[in-house]
């Protein structure tokens, strides 16, 4: 078999289990591809594609079953009662592990963020996951143009039918942001709670996403403490954030909040 053919065989295969059939194909497809470069055998090369994807959808953080939640929004949605449908966003933040624990900090964190941004026009939220659920939580008025990027296709058609609902723009879309950084001119990018892992993933590609980001604002966030044992990641990440902007102008300013360590970086330039 060719090259391209063994890639595709591999795609399929990847595409037909339960656990990764909602994958924007251009990631399998990018992954097969290394993947086959590295192992000779097709089921090396699968049992490869499947570990890295683990990494990167990282499943076990959760999901809403998408369907009945799109049902409860439109049904809340059509009480047009402001409390019933925060109360089911608030709800279907709690599925993912990411947005549960920034549930405790909701209320304050946006006006925090936007504060020190200022409120964008244009907002862009990088692996965004669940959280553009958590509009209702930031102040903005609908006709802020959102724009989310995510790789679980799925999760991408929610959140478009969740905007549509909400009066926004459906502005999500299906994009491995390792393979196309976003270019969508904004105020502020949001990159929540990824970074740590979307360099273990793609090695070094942080700095050269947060270069290539046609915003005047990143915003970029970790967790405190370490999922396993309880461990303070404070220093840590702060020596982090010094060293991924170092050699760059660019002004840093710090927000702690109790579960989450956040960034607010201003491009000059831009
Ligand atoms: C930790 S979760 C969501 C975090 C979210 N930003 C938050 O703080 O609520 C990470 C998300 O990143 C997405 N993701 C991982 N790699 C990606 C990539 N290369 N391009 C786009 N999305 C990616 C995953 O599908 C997942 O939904």
């Amino acid at each position: 078999m060719s090259f391209v053919k063994d890639v595709d065989a591999l795609v399929t295969a990847v595409k037909q289990s339960k656990k990764y059939a909602d994958t924007c194909e251009e990631t399998v497809r990018q992954l097969a591809a290394e993947a086959l470069r590295r192992h000779k055998k097709p089921k090396q090369a699968l049992k490869a594609v499947r570990a890295q994807l683990h990494s990167i959808m990282a499943p076990y953080l959760g999901d809403p079953l998408y369907e009945e939640a799109s049902r409860r929004l439109t049904a809340v949605f059509a009480t047009q009662d402001p409390s019933q449908i925060k109360a089911a966003c608030y709800d279907i933040l709690q599925e993912h592990l990411s947005t549960q624990e920034r549930l405790p900090i909701l209320e304050t964190f946006y006006r925090e963020i936007f504060r020190i941004t200022g409120p964008p026009a244009t907002l862009l939220d990088l692996a965004c996951g669940l959280n553009p659920l958590a509009f209702p939580w930031m102040g903005l008025p609908t006709n802020t143009r959102f724009y989310a990027y995510d790789i679980h296709e799925p999760r991408i058609a929610f959140i478009n039918d969740y905007f549509s609902l909400q009066g926004l723009e459906p502005l999500a879309r299906v994009q491995d942001i390792a393979l196309h950084f976003p270019q969508e001119q904004g105020d502020v990018a949001l990159f929540l709670k990824e970074m740590p892992r979307f360099m273990r993933n793609y090695g070094n590609l942080g700095r050269p996403l947060l270069e290539s980001l046609n915003v005047r604002w990143l915003v970029i966030s970790f967790p405190t403490v370490s999922t396993h044992g309880g461990r303070s990641l404070i220093n840590r990440y702060r020596d982090f954030m010094q060293q991924l902007i170092a050699g760059h102008n660019w002004l840093m300013t710090e927000l702690l909040f109790a579960s989450e360590l956040l960034f607010c970086v201003q491009k000059q330039g831009k």
